[in-house]
């Protein structure tokens, strides 16, 4: 049975495969009948154990249009509050005959533990502070969309690093189609051995994005934080905050993503969330079609 648990796991010709079939499903998409039959009789459960709002409407979105049944599953609603564990859950909606799932955990290894526990494809929503692929993949598709290739680019991710799930799958994925990848944020949410990851390490944003030709950004997890960590939002939003002046400070125009959701006045000001320069609305659009091909060709599909 064949998942998608992490970025690591899969090679630079996997990811241009996906790029390729979500290329053509990016074009399924955008015309007047949007449905194609490819998981007709394949059953997909969604269970998220975290909240979410674009990964779980874009997974949703993609496996209608692939015309899968599905199930929806949160936790917060859930027999989960009466007890029941991780495997019974999913031993559980499995019996219903489900084919694939996708799940969002807080626990990193989770889709892993499940993996070898059940026969079904498994797709990582999220694991965690560990991996979110499918977030990885849609980012460097829609880096690839906007300036043609991702190989030789220079890419900054900007925040919490040790919290991010996002900043992980990012790396593997980024260094795998060849561009050449920096972590930016205070020294308290740097992990201490990133550099091992063959990462540069910066710690003043306003060098991070003279270096860059994509700054990816990122909230602050306050949700993940065991410890209250050194700085507070109001002190992050004063050294990293992104605002316009600073990007019109630069002497050319770099390419602004965030995965979203983002803490407008925290880590990037609405003058630059909704500038030109800002692609974020493009990763949330790609995230559909780059789910399809996911989907789509863990199912079998050639
Ligand atoms: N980017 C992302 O994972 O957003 P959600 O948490 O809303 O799914």
């Amino acid at each position: 049975t064949r998942h998608l648990l992490g970025i690591k796991d899969i090679n630079e010709e996997d990811i241009r495969l996906i790029f390729e079939t979500a290329d053509n499903f990016k074009e399924v998409i955008n015309r007047p009948i949007k449905k194609v039959p490819s998981l007709r009789d394949i059953t997909i459960a969604n269970i998220f154990f975290e909240n979410s709002t674009r990964t779980k409407l874009s997974f949703e979105l993609a496996e209608k249009r692939l015309s899968a049944d599905i199930v929806n599953f949160s936790s917060s609603n859930s027999s989960v509050k009466k007890g029941e564990t991780l495997i019974d859950t999913v031993n559980n909606i499995l019996s219903m005959k489900v084919d694939m799932v996708v799940m969002r955990h807080s626990s990193p290894g989770a889709p892993h533990f499940l993996s070898k526990n059940i026969k079904a494809n498994i797709v990582n929503a999220g694991d965690g502070t560990h991996e979110h692929p499918t977030q990885a993949l849609l980012d460097s598709f829609s880096i690839r969309e906007k300036l043609g290739d991702v190989a030789g680019k220079k890419v900054a991710i900007i925040g919490d690093i040790l919290h991010s799930r996002v900043a992980l799958s990012n790396i593997f994925c980024l260094q795998k189609l060849g561009a050449e990848v920096m972590v930016c944020g205070p020294i308290t949410l740097i992990p201490k051995h990133i550099a091992s990851l063959g990462v540069k390490v910066e710690y003043d944003v306003r060098k991070a994005l003279a270096w860059c030709d994509v700054a990816n950004v990122l909230r602050i997890q306050l949700e993940r934080q065991q410890i209250k960590y050194f700085p507070s939002l109001r002190e992050y939003s004063l050294y990293y905050g992104i605002n316009k002046k600073m990007l019109d400070n630069l002497d050319k125009e770099i390419v602004i993503m965030h995965p979203g959701p983002i803490n407008r006045g925290v880590e990037l000001n609405s003058d630059v969330a909704d500038s030109k320069q800002s692609i974020i609305l493009n990763q949330v659009e790609n995230g559909v079609a780059v789910r399809m091909a996911v989907l789509y060709l863990l199912a079998g599909g050639k």
